[in-house]
Formats: C-alpha cells, structure tokens, sequence
C-alpha cells in the first residue's frame, strides 16, 4: 500500500496525538496504582506488623520463663519435700494450698508417687478456664521419685491478638510480595489498550484520508486534462462533504468554460461565413445584370426567320431568367446573412411575444413551392401561465422563431405528401430559464446530424441554402441563450432554445 504525503501526514498526527494522549494516561494511571498502593503496603508497614509480632514472642517467652520459676518454686520447695520425706500427706496438701495461694497464676497442682498414684492435689477451679486462661502443664521431679505436675496459667488474650496479628502480617507479606506484579499487570493492560487504541484510529486516519485522498487526485487529474483543453471532463460526485461540494463548483466551471469555449467558436465561425457571403453575394450580384441585358438584346435584336433558332433563343432567354432569378434571391438570401445584425436586448414577456408572432401565420404560406396546394400542417400554440420575463431583440427572435416554424412546416410536408401533420410552438418556464420550443411530429432528425443542422449551408433541401438554422443559433447566443435539437414525444424533430429568464433585481425577501 503506498501512502500519499497527506495521508503520511495525517497518520502522523494521529500516532503523535495517541501516543501523547495515551502515552500521559498511562504515566498517570501507572503512577497512580503504584501510589495508591504504596500508600496502603509499604515496606514501613510490613516490619512494623513484623515488629509487633516478635514483641509479642518476648512477651510469651517471658510468660514461659515465668512460669517456669513459678513451677521451679514449688516443686523444689523445702517445705514439700520434708512432707514428702515424711509421708505426711496432711502436711503436703496443706503446702499445696498455700501455693496455690502464694501464686495467682497456677491453676492446679498434683503430686504423683512414683507409680504414678495420685498423693495430693490442690486446684482453683475458676482459673481453669480455656476461655479465659492458657493452660501449661510443667513436670517436677519430686524427692522420693515421683513428680509434680504444676498446671500455670495466663491471661488468653495475647495469644489471641498474636494469631490475629500473624495473620494480618502473613495477608500483608503477600500483598506486599504482589505490588510489583500488580502494578506490572496494569501497565501491560494500559499498553495493550494504548496499542490497540493507536492501531484503530490509524485504521480509520488511513480509510478517511484515502477516501479524501482518492477524490482529490480525481479532480487534480481531470483539472489536469482541463489544463490539456479537454473540456469534456466531469468529475463523478460522490458524498456530499467539502470534496463533493468542490467536484460540484468544478463540474460547474468546466461546463460554463465548455459552454462559453462553443458559443465563441460558433459566433466566430458564423463570422467568417457572413464574411464569406458578403463577399459571394457581391461577386455574384455585380455580373448578373449584364448577363440578363446581354442575352435579352440577343433575343430581342434577332430578326432572322429560322424559327428553330428562334425557339432555342426564347429558351435561352427563359431559363437565363429563371436561373438568374434564383441567383438574385439567394444573393439576397447571403447578404442579408452577412448584414445580419447585433441584437438589442429589451426586456419582454415571452409568452406575449410568441402570441404575437405567431399570430396570423399561414403555414400554407410556408410549403415550398413544389408542396404547393397540399394540405399545410396545423399550428397549434402552448403558452404556459404566469409570467416569463426575459430579455430579447424581439425582431431578431422572430426571424429565428419564423425559421424554425418554416422548417417544420417543410419537413413534415414532405414526410406526408397526403397532407396534415402538425406544428407545435411552445413557451414555459424551466428553473431559472425560459424555453421557447417548437417541434412537429414530422420525419425528425438522425442523432449523429443533430449538431451539423446548424452549421451554415448544411442543408437536405433542392432549394435551401441551410442558413436557416444558423442564423437562429446566431440569434439564440447573442441572447446568452443555448439551443439544442432533440427528438420531440410527437416522433419528430424538437428545437429547444433556452434563454434566462429575467429575474427583476428587486428581489427582496417580504420577511
Ligand atoms: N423540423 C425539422 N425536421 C427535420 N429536419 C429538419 C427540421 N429542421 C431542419 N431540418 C434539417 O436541417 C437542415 C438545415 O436547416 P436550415 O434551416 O439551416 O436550412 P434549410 O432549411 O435546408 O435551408 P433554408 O433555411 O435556407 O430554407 C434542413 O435541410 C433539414 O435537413
Ligand atoms: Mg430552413
């Protein structure tokens, strides 16, 4: 895949932005687990748990060591061993008693003889309590062989408080033991995320700025072919953002350059051929007088009797007549073409101008004459309401509008040598434009010779001279109008001239 330098840099920006973005957040997150964390499980905490727990182990060693004394004590008491000594069993649990009263902290005493018999035994029984007391029973040797079993007893709460204060401190080690992994995971998920993140906006940086990309070297490509002087460029639109809105206003320029490139040509063109015959019909004109006066005092001053001669002489005459007659009318036809002037523009209301045109047309005036007392086609007019403003040379338009009715008139006389047929003149509105159409249902016109109908002297007719239509294409620009040839819904040819309408320049919103 090969990027364009504004789709490099369009994915730049966007790594720039994720990773700082969420390159920061993951600083910041990181930071914050690790913080929060030490907060709670430090190192200062852990041996300060660690500590407490070895002071309680002093604690319990000293309680043992005591009870140890305590037990020394009265095992290897003077007094116990002369009543041992003695047999005196009444003297021994006597000595036991006051132990036990002596001592707060022994809960029982039993001396055993050497077969392990009971001698004497002493207990108060209200500090045996599990509950409340830790119990230890220590052995003594006693001095006639037999022992002491000195039960001591302590407070049970300490134990207590140190297995919970072990427990705590083993849950702490292990926490503790975890921060670095903890801490270690997030930031592989934060990374994870971070990449992910990155890869998904670059996926949709590249899809974007393709798609904008793609459509932009479009249009520099067929600017390109403009600059070339391919005109008939247009640019597919496609969406409807800035790109599309540009392609629009592109499209839009080229055929307004294409339109204008044509209508200069064309008015160019039909210069240089009203040039061309204002010269013909001058070059033409100024020998035909001569002609005619030459062979008609040849054929008035002949007064011989050859009466064949006589004959070719008259149809000399005639037919130098007639052909100069014809030549007469088409070098009027020319000059006129060449003489044909600049229109003037005054604002008018279209459909009111074609009522007037029109009015009092004979189209059997128009047959030609070899169609001559053949049933002439029907006008018929079409002028939509409301108003067409528009601005024209009124007379000009009417020869253009004259020459496009002539033309029907003809064509369908000539499809239709039986009669009928009909000619249609209409007017509307069209958006900003006005339209004057005139069509027939007459032969039509082939697709490929809709263009060359208006070039000058492109004619199918004996007796045309196929300016018709180019003076009315003449008239039609000079207008600022455009005019096409189509196929009309009746089956035959549609002239459509298209002019602006004339929108009146107070315009003003009522609001
Ligand atoms: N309504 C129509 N139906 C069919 N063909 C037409 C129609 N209008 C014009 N044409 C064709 O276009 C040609 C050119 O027309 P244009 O008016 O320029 O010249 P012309 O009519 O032949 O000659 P002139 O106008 O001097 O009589 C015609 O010869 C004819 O072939
Ligand atoms: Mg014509």
């Amino acid at each position: 895949m090969r990027l364009g330098r504004f789709e490099r840099r369009i994915i730049a920006a966007i790594t720039l932005v994720a990773a700082v973005t969420l390159g920061g957040a993951v600083w910041f997150g990181q930071t914050a687990v690790r913080e929060a964390y030490e907060v709670g499980v430090n190192e200062r905490v852990l041996s300060q748990l660690e500590g407490s727990l070895d002071v309680y182990r002093d604690y319990f060693r000293a309680v043992r060591d005591h009870a140890d004394r305590t037990a020394d004590s009265i095992a290897y008491d003077r007094r116990a061993d002369e009543a041992l000594g003695a047999g005196r069993r009444d003297a021994l649990g006597r000595f036991l008693d006051d132990a036990l009263e002596r001592y707060d902290n022994v809960g029982r005493v039993v001396v055993e003889s050497p077969s392990g018999e009971v001698v004497a035994i002493a207990e108060r029984t209200e500090r045996l309590d599990p509950d409340l007391n830790r119990l230890l029973v220590l052995q003594r040797p006693s001095g006639d062989g037999g022992r002491f079993l000195v039960t001591v007893t302590t407070p049970i709460a300490p134990f207590r408080s140190f297995q919970r204060a072990d427990e705590l401190t083993q849950v702490y080690a292990r926490l503790h033991g975890g921060a670095t992994y903890v801490t270690g995971f997030y930031l592989a998920v934060y990374v994870a995320f971070l990449l992910s993140v990155i890869v998904v906006a670059l996926a949709i940086g590249i899809i974007v700025s393709r798609r904008v990309t793609r459509r932009v070297a479009v249009l520099a490509e067929a600017t390109e072919r403009v600059g070339r002087g391919d005109l008939a460029v247009q640019v597919p639109l496609d969406g409807r953002d800035e790109v599309a809105e540009l392609t629009r206003a592109f499209n839009a320029m080229v055929r307004d350059i294409r339109e204008s490139r044509d209508r200069i040509e064309y008015l160019q063109r039909i210069g240089a051929w009203q040039e061309f015959a204002r010269r013909l019909a001058h070059e033409i004109k100024n020998p035909l007088t001569p002609i005619q006066l030459a062979v008609q005092q040849v054929h008035r001053t002949y007064r011989g009797d050859d009466a064949r001669f006589r004959r070719t002489l008259d149809d000399a005459n005639a037919i130098v007549e007639e052909e100069v007659a014809t030549l007469r009318r088409l070098v009027g036809e020319f000059s006129e073409f060449a003489r044909l002037p600049v229109a003037a523009l005054e604002t008018a209301e279209l459909g009111a101008f074609v009522r007037e045109a029109m009015r009092g047309v004979d189209t059997a005036a128009l047959l030609p004459p070899a169609l001559a007392g053949q049933t002439a086609p029907s006008l018929a007019l079409e002028v939509a309401p409301g108003p067409m403003s528009v601005k024209i040379d009124a007379q000009m338009l009417r020869r253009a509008l004259d020459n496009l009715v002539r033309n029907a008139v003809q064509a369908v006389a000539h499809a239709a040598p039986e009669g009928g047929g009909q000619v249609l003149v209409a007017a509307r509105r069209e958006g900003r434009d006005v339209v004057l159409e005139v069509r027939d249902d007459g032969p039509g016109i082939d697709p490929d010779q809709r263009e060359r109908v208006f070039d000058p002297y492109f004619t199918t007719k004996d007796e045309g001279t196929g300016l018709g239509l180019a003076i009315v294409k003449k008239v039609v620009l000079e207008h600022g109008g455009a005019i096409g040839c189509h196929e009309a819904p009746e089956g035959g040819a549609a002239f459509r001239i298209r002019l602006p309408a004339d929108e009146p320049a107070e315009r003003e919103d009522p609001s």
